[in-house]
């Protein structure tokens, strides 16, 4: 009986930890479209990616650069926190940035990560980013198709709406790049018909029927913690992200890569 009892407590520590890896490291892909009059015909496809927390999924995020090629995206954004503050790797960042930038255009902005890190690193960093190849954007716009504008404001505990509207082209398809989901009816309300988020982790424990457990800034039970949320004519998307920070694990709330194809 003691036995058996053995047997069955070591098969439920190891299907737990069977799930817990699988939970933590398979990269998921989630796909949302949108339709504009303002997009191209020929369409546009943006990958997301946010909260990689410089988290390696397979051999120099092998994993990670491979999902995202399959995906044949025409431009990558990168939403913030692609370093951890706590165990901070920039060489590895910026070698992921790198490489990501021979798949398509890389448009980032910081998140709270970034910010915190000492000045010089801060600095080193996005210097880095930029000899690589990626567009850091802060309180700047690009035209990444026709008629489609990405801006990217870095990241901050509070909106500047005035300044985010500026950015606005009127007539184009506008899209924002910002860390923080809370901001999401400032981003409609700014002009912009797009915006791409991250910060919440998806709320790190997804409770079926309930949502995320909790995020930093909205704690507990975000209701901005992923997904498409619709303020107005503006729509923000947030993905769950990638890698962790604080809380080291995930459940069920697998990491995800964000497929956004933009339909004119
Ligand atoms: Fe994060």
């Amino acid at each position: 009986m003691k036995k058996k009892r053995i047997i069955c407590a070591c098969a439920a520590v190891t299907a737990a930890v069977a799930y817990l890896t699988f939970e933590n490291t398979a990269i998921g892909v989630t796909r949302y479209r949108f339709d504009s009059e303002k997009a191209p015909e020929s369409g546009l496809r943006i990958c997301l990616l946010s909260d990689i927390h410089v988290k390696e999924h397979g051999g120099n995020h092998g994993r990670l650069i491979r999902l995202t090629a399959a995906q044949k995206p025409d431009v990558i954004a990168i939403s913030g926190d692609l370093v951890d503050s706590r165990d901070t790797d920039t060489d590895a960042a910026i070698a992921l940035a790198e490489t990501l930038c021979s798949i398509a255009p890389v448009y980032y902005v910081t998140g709270n990560h970034e910010e915190r890190l000492p000045v010089e690193m801060y600095l080193r960093l996005l210097d880095s980013l930029s000899a690589a190849g990626v567009h850091v954007l802060d309180g700047e716009s690009a035209l990444i198709a026709k008629n489609v504008f990405i801006s990217g404001i870095h990241d901050s505990p509070s909106f500047d709406a005035k300044s985010a509207a500026a950015l606005v082209r009127p007539g184009a398809y506008n899209i924002i790049i910002n860390h923080r989901p809370q901001f999401a009816p400032d981003f409609s309300s700014a002009g912009f018909d797009l915006a791409l988020c991250g910060h919440a982790h998806g709320g790190q424990v997804r409770i079926p029927f309930i949502g995320g457990l909790i995020a930093p800034d909205q704690m507990l039970f975000p209701k901005l913690s992923e997904g498409v949320h619709r303020y107005g004519a503006g729509a923000t998307v947030i993905s769950r992200g990638i890698g962790n920070s604080l809380i080291p694990f995930r459940i069920n709330n697998r990491p995800e890569i964000v497929v956004i194809d933009i339909n004119g």
